[in-house]
């Protein structure tokens, strides 16, 4: 048997095994829950984040050996007593790189690497916090394998999503070593597979923090307005005696104070009549109000915005207003010629001012998988709304439980972590999956594991099996009848052979009269190529592609938005033409580096056209 094979299924024992270290919170009722606390960042917490020395380890020795002293990394040992013996590993001679950031930008060797990197960084501490401490990682790509004083704390698998383990009993006073191995590595069944149209950036992508929290503490929340406008607020606590606390939420430039006990599944709700003054979140005025949810042991303060989303035939209402979507797809990337896949705040900023102040977007497609909260946060902050997604990216193994359990998890933690982001509108459940039995009952699911989650937003999918009747393209994937919203990827006049001059007159239909969303269309082009005779790639070509596909676009039923592939040139290593590509996928409007193709112009200029119209609020 391969040796590689059955290292995989012990790491998958363990990831089951190591979510059980942290007991979720008592009030968890869907038998698996994220780990983190959210909101972090409002935490009283060590950041981590710096330089970490880090450990190549191509077969994964360190794992298939942990059983030995001489190879397992993890233990971080200085050495072995015998002075004349040595360990085949010494972080402190290894090299160090930026963490959070992706081992690919940061060390050429690295540029393709997938497999496992060790990963440590000491901690002194001039005594142990007689508080709960939680060891918080933001997000590591793949699979994380955490040690604290060369004690496994956990595992966790997913590469876009947050976990927490409690390591309160394996600090010690002085020096502790934190070890952090990350295998970026994808398997048939992982969530998702290794064939991505992007690159499989790898390490501990986003920031690690040492959280001091009382014993009992506010895990999550979720204030929101009810379908009837009504405010909503439900708290969930997180520690061993949940019961019996006193919970308080206040608005405080409302003058809302809410105040009640938890109950034995340290659960807490809330429902009031939403004051009159209460000003509704849209992406013209993204209002937020200070949010403070407290017990009589914590209290942990957030930025919130109100806003109702809904249906209606085949309008998308914001706050009972219809809207109309002028998206743009991102993925999370940040600009620059040798990007890094590690978002904070200013390259937020950065890739969100470019959609909402240059292209006049008021939607954006954060492609495929949950992006940093940097981004959901930045999106509240400049009033984009926001379609969140998870990487049940093209044929993952539909038919393996395991991967239903893994794909919910990530679901989980998710929505979990971002709920309380107004400009979310989207859970999308995936992107161009196969319209098989086992992939409908699979994401049918998922679909209704977000509506319990929650009952606030649309939930939808990216679809692209479109069948053609008499030269009509109709979208009737028996999917659709799960989703909210109708989205559909396509291509025409791109991919195949169908020419420019034909796009305008593609007609669609969309039989279930549900809102319908164009999640991606688009066409590559170089920057600085300029060709009138409108070779591919050229920006001639795109701007051309735009503009017929414009047209074909605004005739479609029930169109209620679009989102174009994409923002900004992206990595990818299925793009080998080195006429034009040199692992770019060229889709961009603006190039690696930033720089607006002419493309850029036609799309904004017909949501300037949109915005004047004033279906938008
Ligand atoms: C697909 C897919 C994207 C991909 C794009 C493309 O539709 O969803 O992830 O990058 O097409 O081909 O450029």
């Amino acid at each position: 048997m391969n040796p590689r094979l059955s290292m995989c299924r012990v790491l998958l024992i363990a990831c089951a095994i190591g979510s059980s270290l942290l007991a979720a919170p008592a009030g968890a009722d869907f038998g698996q829950t994220s780990t983190a606390p959210i909101n972090i960042a409002a935490r009283d917490a060590i950041d981590l984040s710096g330089e970490w020395r880090y450990i190549v380890d191509p077969l994964k020795t360190g794992v298939v050996r942990a059983d030995s002293s001489r190879y397992s990394v993890f233990r971080d040992m200085a050495g072995p007593e015998n002075p004349i013996d040595f360990f085949e590993y010494n972080f402190d001679a290894a090299p160090r790189m930026m963490i959070p950031g992706d081992w690919n930008g940061q060390d050429a060797s690295l540029t393709w690497y997938d497999g496992l990197v060790w990963f440590r960084r000491t901690l002194e501490l001039a005594e142990v916090p007689d508080s709960r401490q939680l060891l918080h990682i933001g997000a590591a790509n793949y699979k994380a394998l955490v040690y604290v004083n060369g004690e496994k704390v956990g595992e966790h698998e997913g590469g876009f999503t947050p976990f927490a383990f409690d390591v309160t009993d394996k600090l010690v006073t002085g020096r502790n070593s934190i070890v952090i191995g990350v295998d970026s590595e994808h398997g048939n069944n992982s969530v998702p597979t290794p064939v991505v149209d992007w690159k499989n950036y790898g390490g501990i992508t986003r920031p690690v923090h040492l959280v001091s929290l009382p014993d009992t503490y506010v895990h999550d929340y979720f204030i929101r307005l009810g379908s009837d406008g009504r405010l909503i607020a439900d708290v969930r606590l997180g520690g061993e005696e949940v019961d019996g606390h006193i919970v308080k939420v206040t608005v405080p430039e409302l003058g809302v104070e809410l105040r009640g006990e938890s109950d034995k599944s340290g659960n807490a709700s809330f429902t009031i009549d939403s004051p009159d003054r209460l000003q509704r979140w849209s992406p013209a005025s993204p209002k937020l109000y200070e949010v403070i949810v407290a017990t009589d042991e914590d209290e942990v303060a957030d930025r919130i915005g109100f806003r109702t989303i809904s249906v209606e035939g085949s309008d998308i209402l914001l706050n009972g207003d219809r809207i109309f979507l002028r998206g743009i797809s991102i993925h999370e990337e940040a600009i620059g010629a040798t990007p890094s896949r590690a978002i904070n705040v200013e390259r937020a900023r950065e890739l969100l001012s470019i959609a909402k102040q240059d292209l006049n977007a008021n939607f954006v497609r954060l492609a495929h998988y949950p992006h940093t909260p940097a981004m959901t946060r930045m999106a509240d902050e400049l009033g984009l709304l926001v379609w969140s997604e998870i990487p049940v990216y093209w044929d993952i193994d539909f038919g393996n439980a395991d991967t239903l359990v893994l794909a919910k998890k990530m679901q989980h933690e998710n929505i979990i972590r971002d709920r309380n982001r107004a400009s979310i509108m989207f859970w999308s459940v995936g992107n161009e999956t196969p319209q098989t039995e086992e992939r409908l009952a699979f994401l049918g699911e998922l679909i209704d594991d977000v509506r319990r989650l929650d009952d606030t937003r649309l939930v939808t999918a990216a679809l692209h099996n479109v069948r053609s009747e008499g030269g009509v393209r109709v979208v009737d994937d028996p999917l659709g009848a799960l989703l909210d919203v109708v989205a559909v990827n396509t291509y025409q006049g791109w991919y195949g052979g169908m020419s420019l001059e034909r796009v305008p007159s593609v007609q669609w239909r969309n039989p279930s009269g549900k809102p319908f969303v164009y999640s991606e269309f688009g066409a590559g082009a170089l920057y600085g190529f300029q060709d009138p005779d409108r070779e591919k790639f050229s920006e001639d070509f795109q701007v051309a592609y735009y503009e017929a596909t414009i047209e074909m676009v605004k005739k479609a039923p029930d169109l209620a938005g679009v989102s174009p592939w994409i923002l900004k040139d992206f990595l990818s290593p299925r793009r080998m033409n080195w006429k034009y590509q040199e692992y770019w996928n060229r889709k961009g409007l603006i190039s690696p580096e930033g720089n607006k193709k002419a493309a850029f112009s036609v799309l904004r200029d017909w949501y300037d056209e949109i915005a004047l119209q004033g279906d938008d609020r």
